[in-house]
């Protein structure tokens, strides 16, 4: 089992570039595979779960060729993929899951949905239920969880959906059935979430409109390859955001990060905490906003934080509450009950592990309280999620004692090679692959 093992202290400093964005990843190479022509992808993350979406779109038959993070695709066409002779596996991934039971609902072919046991017991009824109501025929395990069978060969219609929870997956998922339905495909979000889908799909050449929370797209649009260069994963970014604001000393240069404005809540909620962050070269590639980020160590202290920056944040809760921790007084969240269904419960298990650094919180069904502390130091249970266990090395920074953190292969998933750029900023990691 492989273990991060981080000695304490350490400054943080330098220049790097962190992998791909795993959100804009997997879009694109599921756009590239259904339009017409060749589409060249650079900077696409070399992590599990962008690798799983790639594989089963092969397994659909989309010729792809990667060598490192370019990648060829010959796309086949919105009605070219074909029945796959296997199961495709999404393996950690919910976004690989949700976003290719979309693709999968329009198609005249059976396909199978399987994942590892963290995606089996997420949530997938979320997409289900709309995908039916579109006319997608799908048998799921109880409860709406994976393995799910796709029946093919139901023609969709589409529907106007109002989502009740602020997810860019199910936005997402539907907008992809709703390129295979009859009609007008119309979502409304409940809060802005994530919007690469539309700004790639418009990089496609697909007439989709957005405005005041509504996404409309007519079905059975074709879409025409375009090259696409991904910027690197404010997500993955974030680890550093938070390590150099904790160090003793830190002073750091993240280069060409996408900062889409429905990701930044990251930034947001630092800086509201004291954070010294900068951004500078800002410019739009491909749609997409990216600038190079300079942040360096400052005193942080805690806040209540604002709901509506709570899904621009979503992925990096378990780094904030790290932040947190090691702030000046009590940090307040509260909307935020979706983090119990990601890759973990992530409220439970970072509240866990920070009772065993001795940082005092208080577990609210919908968010936490963190009163800010000094780390001590002790062995943490990541429970496979690549997130909290990134996040706990970060911790390690403004810790008194050696943090090892248990369970850690799924860094992989999204962030290849943590560990080696962790340690060449200034965190002091080893990796145990036991
Ligand atoms: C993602 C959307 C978010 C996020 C996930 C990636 C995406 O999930 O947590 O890591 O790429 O669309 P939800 O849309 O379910 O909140």
């Amino acid at each position: 089992m492989t273990q991060f093992v981080c000695q304490p202290g350490g400054s943080v400093a330098g220049q790097l570039r962190v992998p791909g964005d795993k959100s804009i990843s997997h879009r694109s190479i599921i756009l590239a595979s259904i339009a017409q022509g060749s589409s060249h992808i650079s900077g696409f993350l070399q992590g599990e779960d962008s690798l799983n979406t790639m594989r089963a779109l092969q397994q659909l038959g989309v010729p792809i060729e990667r060598e490192q993070g370019e990648v060829s695709v010959n796309g086949v066409g919105l009605r070219g993929l074909r029945q796959p002779t296997a199961d495709l596996d999404m393996g950690n991934s919910g976004t690989a899951m949700r976003l290719l039971l979309g693709l999968l609902a329009g198609q005249d072919f059976d396909a199978r949905l399987i994942g590892d046991s963290s995606l089996s017991s997420r949530p997938m009824q979320r997409v289900i239920q709309p995908l039916q109501s579109m006319g997608a025929v799908i048998e799921s395990e109880a409860g709406g969880r994976a393995p799910m069978q796709i029946r093919g060969g139901h023609a969709l219609q589409a529907i106007e959906y109002a989502m009740p929870v602020a997810s860019a997956q199910v936005k997402s998922c539907l907008l992809l059935a709703g390129l295979y339905a009859q009609g007008e495909t119309i979502v409304h979000e409940p809060a802005p979430t994530r919007d690469h889908s539309e700004r790639m799909l418009r990089g496609f050449g697909c007439n989709i409109q957005s405005q005041d929370g509504e996404i409309r797209m007519q079905g059975n649009q074709d879409l025409t390859a375009c090259n696409i260069d991904v910027p690197a994963d404010i997500s993955s970014a974030a680890f550093f955001l938070v390590a150099a604001s904790i160090a003793g000393a830190g002073d750091l240069r993240l280069q060409h990060v996408g900062v889409n404005p429905t990701r930044t809540g990251i930034i947001d909620i630092l800086q509201l905490m004291g954070a010294n962050i900068e951004l500078s070269n800002q410019q739009e590639i491909g749609g997409e906003p990216v600038a190079d980020i300079r942040v360096r160590n400052a005193a942080l202290t805690g806040i209540d934080i604002p709901a509506n920056l709570v899904p621009l944040a979503i992925d990096e809760f378990p780094v904030l509450f790290v932040a947190a921790a090691c702030a000046t007084g009590i940090t307040r969240l509260r909307g935020a009950e979706e983090l119990r269904v990601k890759e973990s419960d992530r409220i439970q298990v970072m509240a866990d592990g920070l009772a065993r650094l001795g940082i005092e919180t208080e577990v609210l069904p919908d968010g936490i309280i963190i009163r800010g502390g000094e780390p001590g130091g002790g062995e943490i249970e990541s429970h496979g999620d690549h997130r909290i266990a990134m996040a706990f090395s970060v911790a390690s920074l403004a810790a008194s004692e050696d943090i090892c953190i248990r369970d850690c292969a799924n860094v992989n998933t999204s962030f290849p090679g943590f560990a080696e750029l962790a340690r060449q900023a200034g965190i002091r990691i080893s990796i145990d692959a036991g």
